[in-house]
């Protein structure tokens, strides 16, 4: 008796522990406000992720992770990747980003990814010269600064890089896509001889997004009416599919086995009609629990997949261009605060993540449209238009959460959303004369007025910028 309840403990700890062990998460920071590193770091760990993906390798991002035991993929963006052709600028590139680093306590890295998607179709190949020279020269030089065995040179792929042709459409088919076969050859043996793994990213999200058609729970892991039949597989999920694609594509390529991590993954909760807080809850729990069970997948089953989650906080700044869902894949609110319940463990507990602790807010003011003022009322499209130009508005759109609300109350939201991006300042309420500085929420429903964070008020990066584009904006409409 108390030997079997030893034995489940033991093995409940088991299960918990090889969860923890396999989640990592994505950290981007192109946000207009951000939480301090160090915060971020403390959530992290308050959480129990032992993983982190950057998509650089900022020095105070780098610094906060310093001396915590938290694995690090640091990153080289597209826009170096040409430079990295040089093998000086490579080698100066790994001394001062992960040499740099690699002390006792230091920052644990162990991968480098080298570009982000850099054969997405929408680049129309503008990376597809660059990327491989890169990729060998930092892990030659990783080799010759005696850290090649540590650290791993990997490219994070988007997975249009390969596919099963559309008659058949089944994994067993896959292949890289034919314009890059040879180049993804050679990609794949080279990291195969470096003992580096494959980086891909999933999203059964965009698989919905794009095709009206798709079958909605074949994006979800708990069951679907239209499963995939292949060579007596039923394929239950696009994960798997998707997965599994790539294992064939692999293969074909002679590497069968080789080692395949999840650069990216997850589900947005805003800006589109299937980006909602009840899909990303359910996406995370189905998902969470077949990694806690090293449940694999049916080309490679119980075997345990290194996972990084899309992402961690969300980001108010990143571009909108693939669909506004964009700012909104935290499982994280801008401020580190959760939105959803989610075990990370897999146990499916109804459990809140850990948010950030201390988090320092501007004051408690909003800025509002005011139908009675003197302002002329004809201008007050033009002035919303201006305020979501400089601001995030991604969720006043159809399906979003801010969609329903009354013309009124929509002018406020964009007006407060600019007046928080520019850290309340009291000019920028003004709005030729429409708007007004309150200290009443106007919050309702799931559709929240926010209060920005109070870090980085006169951000040193972020104004030069956004002063050059509102004069762009500024010249622009004088001339039209
Ligand atoms: C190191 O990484 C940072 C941040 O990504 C980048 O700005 C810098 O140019 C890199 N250093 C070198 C020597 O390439
Ligand atoms: C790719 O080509 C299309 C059509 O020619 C163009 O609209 C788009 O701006 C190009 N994108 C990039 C990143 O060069
Ligand atoms: C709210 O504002 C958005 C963004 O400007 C606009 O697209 C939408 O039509 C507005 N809705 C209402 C009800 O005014
Ligand atoms: C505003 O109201 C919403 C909804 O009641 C609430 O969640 C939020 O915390 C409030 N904001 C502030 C700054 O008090």
């Amino acid at each position: 008796m108390a030997g079997g309840r030893l034995l489940t403990w033991f093995l409940l700890v088991a299960v918990w522990w090889s969860a923890a062990e396999s989640l990592g998460v994505n950290w981007g920071t192109m946000a207009t406000h951000e939480l301090p590193p160090k915060t971020v770091v403390q959530m992290l760990q308050d959480n129990g992720i032992k993983r982190v993906k950057l998509f650089d390798a900022d020095e105070s991002t780098m610094g906060a992770l310093a001396g915590s035991d938290i694995e690090v993929m640091v990153a080289i963006p597209n826009d170096q990747l040409a430079t990295m052709n040089d093998y000086e600028a490579a080698k100066k590139w790994v001394s001062k980003n992960v040499t740099k680093y690699n002390f006792n306590g230091g920052v644990h890295i162990k991968y480098v990814a080298v570009g982000n998607e850099p054969f997405l179709k929408t680049y129309n190949g503008s990376f597809l010269r660059t990327t491989f020279p890169a990729l060998k020269n930092i892990q030659n030089a990783l080799n010759e600064a005696g850290l090649g065995s540590i650290v791993k040179a990997t490219v994070p792929l988007n997975a249009d890089v390969y596919s099963s042709p559309t008659d058949s459409n089944v994994p067993s088919a896959g292949r890289f896509r034919a314009d890059i076969a040879d180049l993804m050859a050679e990609i794949v043996q080279f990291l195969n001889q470096n003992g580096a793994p494959f980086t891909v990213n999933i999203y059964p999200f965009l698989s919905l997004y794009a095709d009206a058609h798709f079958p909605i729970d074949y994006a979800f892991f708990d069951g679907t009416a239209t499963p995939t039949p292949d060579n007596g597989i039923n394929y239950m999920n696009v994960f798997d599919a998707n997965f599994d694609t790539l294992v064939s594509a692999l293969k074909a390529v002679g590497l069968g086995d080789m080692p395949i991590i999840v650069g990216e993954v997850g589900w947005p909760t805003d800006g589109d009609i299937n980006a909602k807080v009840s899909y990303a809850q359910r996406f995370y729990a189905g998902l969470l629990k077949r990694l806690a069970a090293n449940q694999g997948t049916p080309l490679r089953p119980n075997t345990y997949i290194e996972v990084y989650l899309f992402s961690l906080i969300d980001e108010d700044a990143k571009s909108i261009e693939p669909g506004k869902f964009e700012r909104h894949w935290g499982i994280f609110r801008y401020d580190g605060q959760p939105k959803f319940p989610m075990d990370l463990s897999g146990q499916g507990q109804n459990k809140m993540l850990v948010g950030a602790k201390n988090v320092q807010y501007l004051p408690k003011r909003w800025c509002a449209f005011n139908p009675n003022s003197n302002g002329d009322l004809s201008k007050l499209g033009d002035n919303i238009d201006y305020a979501c130009t400089f601001s995030d508005c991604t969720s006043l759109g159809y399906g979003s959460t801010c969609n329903g609300l009354d013309a009124n109350a929509n002018a406020s939201y964009a007006f407060n959303m600019y007046f928080q991006a520019q850290n309340q300042k009291d000019m920028t309420c003004y709005f030729q004369g429409l708007g007004t500085i309150t200290t009443q929420n106007y919050s309702q429903g799931d559709c929240t007025f926010i209060i920005q964070l109070g870090y980085n008020a006169a951000s040193p990066s972020s104004s030069p910028l956004l002063l050059v584009l509102v004069l762009v904006y500024l010249v622009m409409r004088i001339l039209v």
